[in-house]
């Protein structure tokens, strides 16, 4: 499974990028306006720092200013893929970008039904968002396990990105689940490499290895 960041903030994406774990990034307007920073050239700081792809989101809500937008964005550089709302608007947009080989990220998906239509449309990602579903009561992972499934059946190309993410727990059923993507926010990340075990177990091993007087280099 591919591991995306989901954040706009530059010092972050550059510090978790040279773990050489991370996949992609994905951004979307509350995490812009909570950088404080220009879209345009926060994206363009964004694809110098990660090779992979890098979702910017359009802000228009007909077809034809998502697709105006959607043009813009992708020449900012060759990685960014384009984020539109899972609506009407935004699938007629996705169709339209997707056929002029413009990469397209649908976004706030929240049942099996808009996923087919994305895939469809031809997004080449559709982005679940299972945290939000939880919120209310939902079963947000349940949603990624029935797109898996359609979409392994009719063979669609589009990948599965599983969004708003909000516990380890969520980025391993995501796995389980067979998502393609998981997006992170940064503090997942961290979190995942962390466990208690694993520090008092090292503390241990080089206070052993102390007291044998050796260096291996
Ligand atoms: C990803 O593309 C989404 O923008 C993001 O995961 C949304 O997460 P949230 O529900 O925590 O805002």
């Amino acid at each position: 499974m591919k591991i995306f960041l989901d954040s706009a903030n530059l010092d972050e994406i550059k510090t978790l990028n040279e773990t050489g774990l991370i996949d992609g990034v994905t951004t979307n307007p509350s995490l812009i306006a909570k950088s404080g920073m220009n879209f345009i050239d926060t994206i363009g700081k964004i694809c110098l720092i990660v090779n992979g792809p890098v979702s910017a989101e359009v802000t228009g809500i007909n077809k034809e200013t998502m697709v105006k937008e959607g043009q813009k964005l992708s020449k900012i550089a060759p990685n960014v893929v384009v984020k539109v709302p899972l609506t009407i608007e935004g699938l007629k947009a996705c169709k339209s970008l997707a056929d002029d080989k413009i990469k397209v990220n649908v976004t706030l998906c929240f049942n099996a039904a808009q996923a087919i239509l994305a895939a469809k449309a031809g997004a080449t990602y559709i982005s679940p968002f299972i945290g939000r579903l939880d919120d209310i009561g939902a079963d947000g992972m349940n949603l990624i396990a029935e797109i898996v499934e359609i979409y392994s059946i009719y063979n669609f190309q589009t990948e599965v990105l599983a969004a708003s993410i909000r516990s380890v727990q969520d980025v391993v059923d995501s796995a389980k689940f067979g998502s393609d993507v998981a997006t992170l926010p940064p503090k997942i990340l961290r979190a995942m490499y962390s466990h208690p075990l694993t520090e008092r177990g090292l503390d241990a091993f080089l206070n052993d290895w102390e007291k044998t007087g050796q260096s291996i280099l």
